[in-house]
């Protein structure tokens, strides 16, 4: 049962409830309007304390595409953080005006802080360099819609898996499916933290491999997860400056791979994928953060309680 529960880290849901979740939005994106009206009454809150594109704003249409309300911010600055208060007084507020809060935080941990204090469902948004569970929801719909399971992959991760919570999350969430395998791309200072490699990759003996070349791998890969370095979370600029462009993907670099290989990135891109890989057909970025609204559609649905029937 899913209903009135929170969704701070991806481990939260068991990999059950999260085909549940997976199978409605499916069914959402065959029939769209059976869902228009299913939240009509309910309101959600969007508290984005750190900036957002696609989380944000895929969130609210997806309230609006259920018949749903949104209120909320779209920065620290604008809500009553600027004057110190704290997450916890914030969230009990919030609580007394909306149904479900989806809530971004440039603090590791503040969405846990909030649903200690909450009494309606809180949906992590993004913490800090931590965690991104609705972001993975998206990466397995995706991944599920584009091949049709979830199992039996080399899933390559590119770029910042030092600082990148959307990686985190997704390998937390994709090692618990059959068979997967992970070829970790990344600079020497930028690779995923200790508790990822220990508490989740050896800990569960799955096969991986940290390497700092693209090349070498790229022919054994199913689906290749692209990222942007994370420049919010460098302490100097000069170090920034030095690893951002440390993976560009062109064409030239796709030559070897395979032809269904999957191309993904949480987006936004700076420059790790070159402007001509978007029209390749294997590019998914786009769709990417399309069926990000369903899933989110879906997610809201589910902890809400409500049903096509209700
Ligand atoms: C990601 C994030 O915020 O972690 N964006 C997103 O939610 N799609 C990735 C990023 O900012 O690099």
């Amino acid at each position: 049962m899913l209903k009135g529960r929170h969704l701070i880290d991806p481990m939260d849901f068991s990999t059950e409830e999260i085909n549940e979740i997976l199978d409605l939005a499916g069914e959402i994106i065959a029939n769209p309007k059976f869902y228009a009206d299913v939240c009509k009454g309910y309101v959600l809150a969007t508290l984005f304390f750190e900036p957002s594109t696609r989380t944000r704003l895929s969130f609210e249409a997806a309230m609006l595409r259920l018949g749903g309300s949104v209120m909320g911010f779209s920065s620290a600055e604008s809500s009553s953080a600027a004057k110190g208060e704290s997450v916890a007084d914030t969230i009990r507020t919030i609580a007394c005006y909306a149904d479900i809060c989806a809530m971004r935080h440039p603090k590791e941990g503040a969405p846990k802080v909030a649903e200690m204090y909450s009494d309606i469902p809180i949906i992590n948004g993004g913490d800090g360099g931590h965690q991104h569970p609705t972001q993975t929801l998206t990466d397995l719909l995706t991944i599920r819609s584009i091949r049709g399971r979830i199992s039996d992959y080399t899933v390559g991760f590119c770029g910042d898996l030092k600082f990148g919570r959307t990686v985190h999350s997704l390998i937390k969430a994709l090692s618990r499916y059959e068979n997967i395998k992970f070829m970790l791309v990344s600079p020497e200072e930028l690779r995923v933290p200790d508790y990822i490699r220990e508490e989740v990759l050896i800990k569960n003996n799955i096969n991986f491999v940290e390497v700092d070349k693209l090349e070498e791998i790229m022919p054994s890969l199913d689906v290749l997860y692209m990222t942007r370095v994370q420049r919010e979370r460098f302490f100097n600029e000069e170090d920034y400056i030095r690893l951002k462009d440390s993976y560009i993907l062109d064409l030239k670099k796709l030559e070897n791979a395979k032809d269904d290989l999957i191309i993904m990135h949480p987006l936004p891109r700076v420059n790790e994928i070159a402007v001509e890989v978007d029209k390749d057909h294997r590019a998914a970025y786009f769709k990417q953060a399309k069926y990000g609204m369903y899933v989110r559609m879906s997610l809201i649905m589910k902890l809400l309680g409500v049903s096509v029937n209700a």
